[in-house]
């Protein structure tokens, strides 16, 4: 059996593996999540060479949600550079649920762009001048990444602004901290469109593996994002993406990586691949309950822990290219 093949079948087993676990609840408290499919569950894998593994509903649409937040930090860092992005969010693991009222001491900065309070903040910073302009440019962004046209689902926008008003809450909180500008429903709005962004675990995986080659898409090999950030995206994803999950994440699967309450969980093997799982039930503090799940096999069954030595030594798509992969 080829490497290609083997992966193909590893991902095959894993979908399989869980495919029939129900444990987890559909997000509602934006009523317009409840409306997804309980049961859809994909799996995708990009290389950084182009190669594409997929299983289940991996051409599926669902809403990004927080996957948003690692790339609208890597267009803040772009727009502002570091020091001006990081006056106004911070670098430093909150430990604590996504939508946590709380600054840091001191700085009254959020703690991370991947809590909502920080991804409000930098919603502040890549906004433009007319409400649409920034929706416009961030889609655009995300859509070079993906390689394909994507849109805004509408409904989920609307839900999110109807019942956003924790997010408001934050949002006038930092405004009364000098953290962002007066202009808060404009701030808003560009938060609410980016996690309405459409897009299906092939797009993420895409997206994970735009990050992982530099910037470059690995398809199309348009230069995406500034490599000189995606370091400190990574980074933040590493310590921050999952919330109050981030250390267990990071003890069992080693990867920088981002979930969102529309099911979706995205992982980053830096140089090498991006992973992306959807599955729309989340455990208690908003993850995927599958997307964990088949994240850990994954790292798991092709070595891909950050500091793992056994399997594939450092790279996995060396591997690919000629070695032999033993599996645990
Ligand atoms: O701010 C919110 O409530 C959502 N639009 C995004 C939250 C989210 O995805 C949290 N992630 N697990």
């Amino acid at each position: 059996m080829s490497n290609l093949s083997q992966v193909e079948q590893i991902v095959q087993d894993i979908y399989e593996k869980y495919r029939d676990v129900t444990k987890g609840e559909v997000a509602t408290y934006i009523p317009e999540l409840g409306k997804a499919n309980p049961d859809h569950f994909g799996i995708c894998l990009a290389t950084v060479d182009g190669h594409v593994f997929t299983a289940g509903n991996a051409e599926e649409e669902f809403t990004i949600q927080s996957i948003c937040k690692p790339f609208a930090f890597q267009m803040a860092l772009e727009q502002h550079g570091r020091e001006e992005t990081l006056k106004h969010v911070g670098v430093e693991p909150s430990g604590d649920a996504f939508n946590a009222i709380e600054l840091e001491p001191y700085t009254m900065r959020p703690y991370n762009a991947m809590v909502n309070a920080g991804a409000i903040a930098v919603s502040s910073l890549i906004k433009q001048e007319s409400e649409e302009g920034g929706v416009c440019s961030f889609i655009a962004k995300m859509q070079r990444a993906a390689g394909r046209s994507l849109r805004i689902d509408p409904a989920v926008c609307a839900s999110e602004a109807a019942t956003g008003n924790r997010n408001r809450a934050i949002a006038y909180l930092m405004l009364n901290h000098g953290i962002i500008d007066g202009q808060v429903d404009h701030t808003l709005h560009q938060y609410f469109s980016q996690c309405s962004l459409l897009v299906t675990a092939r797009d993420l995986a895409m997206m994970a593996a735009t990050l992982a080659n530099m910037g470059i898409n690995p398809v199309t090999r348009d230069r995406v994002f500034d490599f000189r950030y995606v370091r400190d995206t990574l980074t933040v994803m590493f310590t921050c993406g999952l919330y109050d999950h981030a250390g267990e994440w990071a003890y069992h699967v080693g990867l920088p990586a981002k979930s969102g309450v529309g099911g979706g969980i995205i992982a980053v093997v830096n140089r090498q691949l991006g992973i992306a799982v959807y599955s729309p039930r989340l455990d208690a503090k908003g993850n995927s309950v599958r997307g964990i799940l088949a994240s850990r096999d994954l790292a798991s069954h092709l070595g891909l822990h950050a500091f793992e030595f056994t399997n594939v030594g450092s790279s996995f798509m060396q591997w690919l290219g000629e070695g032999e992969l033993a599996t645990r």
